[in-house]
């Protein structure tokens, strides 16, 4: 390992407690490291200007950090275990090319607030990809929606309730996924303040330009409390969670959905034959792995934010404890980012079996519809109620789903008008990320 930014003379380093320390401190931060070297960066402007650095000395280490991370990106430069983390790494290989400009670099920052910011940088990217891809899945939800709309059963407890049909199917998810982007948009929105500055978490005695690496590294504000922001870590980290966790625990819904509808039991949906798999020893299998999948990665994103509410349990200040957060961080983006972006294509290509869907329309299904109708006409609903439990298998009677859905206020049944506001609070949503992504 490179010598340790903090080691003490005279005292022997002890590998076994070393790795107990490091863990896999510097693999993760493979996660980090490129936004890292962009912090550094703002932070080398900034030293420039305040005089810390000379013009000379500032520019010498920018031309180092954006080599570096080129080096990174090609795998010319493979951060491992030779380094204690990544904030060690991007110090040493500035001092092994630059000498004492590179021992420069730390002037007035922490650790602690290095891996603050490259953390907010992290997850402010990750929450833009989690917006687009709730985009992408309403979208994809909405224009099913609105191109088809076969009769389906609609069911409470699982047992048939009223008729429904795909397009409500498909106009709930959508507006489910235009929520899941708009409070991605927000918790970005939150994480977007700048702790680059804060030092070790008591600020420090030097004029720093907060303002500058504020601007450069594209945060719309400044974290201003160094106290709060050591603070806020694991907290924002948590809320990034809950955000990717909405997203997942509608796409865990929609996953069980379609695993019921595959049983041959329902019959209702046939998936993309790429999408299921087949058994070791049972010849007849076709297996819907991929949404059982998606199904449990909410599970693994409760999880990751649970073992971080667990780690917060800390007084004020810096504590190593928080080191584990990353783990759980980036092992919850990956996994359910990964769930959500095979979603679209599972959507727009799997197809509904529609004679099995209407065939599962029993007449009983629409007492509803004659109840609300007799109580249309002046019959007290209670009394309407009774009648049409007395009649429920009869009360089909002359109906097809298409006049039921036909009276139903929805998007997706007779709510056209309402599919048009679904599209527009989408393209609000979209315009959004745009303004995300400038
Ligand atoms: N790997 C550490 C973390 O993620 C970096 C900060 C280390 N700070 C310290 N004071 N030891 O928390």
């Amino acid at each position: 390992m490179s010598d340790l930014l903090w080691q003490k003379d005279g005292v022997a380093i002890d590998a076994r407690i070393m790795k107990f320390l490091a863990g896999d401190d510097v693999l993760l931060d493979r996660e980090l490291f490129l936004f890292d070297i962009q912090a550094s960066t703002a932070h080398v402007q900034g030293l420039e200007r305040i005089a810390i650095l000379n013009a000379e000395e500032s520019a010498g280490l920018q031309r180092e950090l954006a080599l570096l991370g080129e080096d990174f990106r090609s795998g010319k430069f493979v951060l491992d275990d030779r380094y204690e983390d990544g904030h060690s790494a991007i110090e040493s290989r500035l001092i092994e090319r630059l000498g004492d400009t590179g021992r420069k670099v730390h002037t007035g920052r922490s650790r602690n607030d290095q891996v603050l910011v490259a953390s907010r940088l992290y997850l402010k990217s990750q929450l833009e990809n989690l917006h687009a891809y709730c985009l992408a899945i309403a979208d994809i939800c909405l224009r099913r929606a609105t191109s088809e709309s076969l009769p389906l059963p609609g069911y409470t407890h699982l047992q048939r309730a009223v008729v429904s049909s795909t397009a409500m199917w498909f106009a709930g998810f959508a507006e489910a996924f235009i929520d899941n982007a708009e409070r991605a948009r927000q918790t970005r929105d939150w994480i977007d303040a700048n702790p680059l500055g804060t030092a070790a978490g008591y600020g420090v005695n030097l004029p720093l330009d907060r303002g500058h690496t504020t601007t450069a590294l594209g945060f719309s504000r400044l974290q201003i409390s160094p106290i709060y922001a050591q603070l806020s870590r694991g907290k924002f980290e948590m809320a990034a969670l809950e955000a990717l966790a909405s997203a997942l625990l509608d796409l865990r819904r929609l996953a069980w959905d379609l695993s019921l509808f595959t049983t041959a039991e329902f019959g209702f949906v046939e998936l993309p034959a790429q999408y299921t798999t087949g058994s070791s020893i049972m010849p007849n299998k076709r297996n819907p792995d991929v949404i059982e999948l998606m199904r449990a990665t909410y599970a693994s994103v409760a999880a990751a934010r649970c073992e971080i509410e667990q780690l917060l349990s800390l007084p004020s200040g810096y504590q190593r404890d928080l080191q584990i957060s990353k783990g759980a961080v980036f092992h919850g983006f990956s996994r359910g980012l990964a769930a959500l972006a095979l979603t679209p294509d599972l959507l727009a290509r799997l197809q509904w079996n529609a004679a099995r869907m209407r065939a599962a329309i029993e007449p009983s299904m629409y007492a509803t519809d004659l109840a609300v109708e007799l109580a249309q006409a002046g019959v007290p609903f209670r009394d309407a109620y009774k009648h049409a439990a007395n009649a429920a298998d009869q009360s089909g009677a002359g109906r097809t789903p298409e006049q039921s859905l036909a009276a139903r206020i929805s998007p997706g049944a007779a709510g056209d008008l309402l599919l048009d506001e679904l599209a527009q609070r989408l393209a609000q949503a979209k315009k959004s990320l745009a303004v995300v992504a400038s």
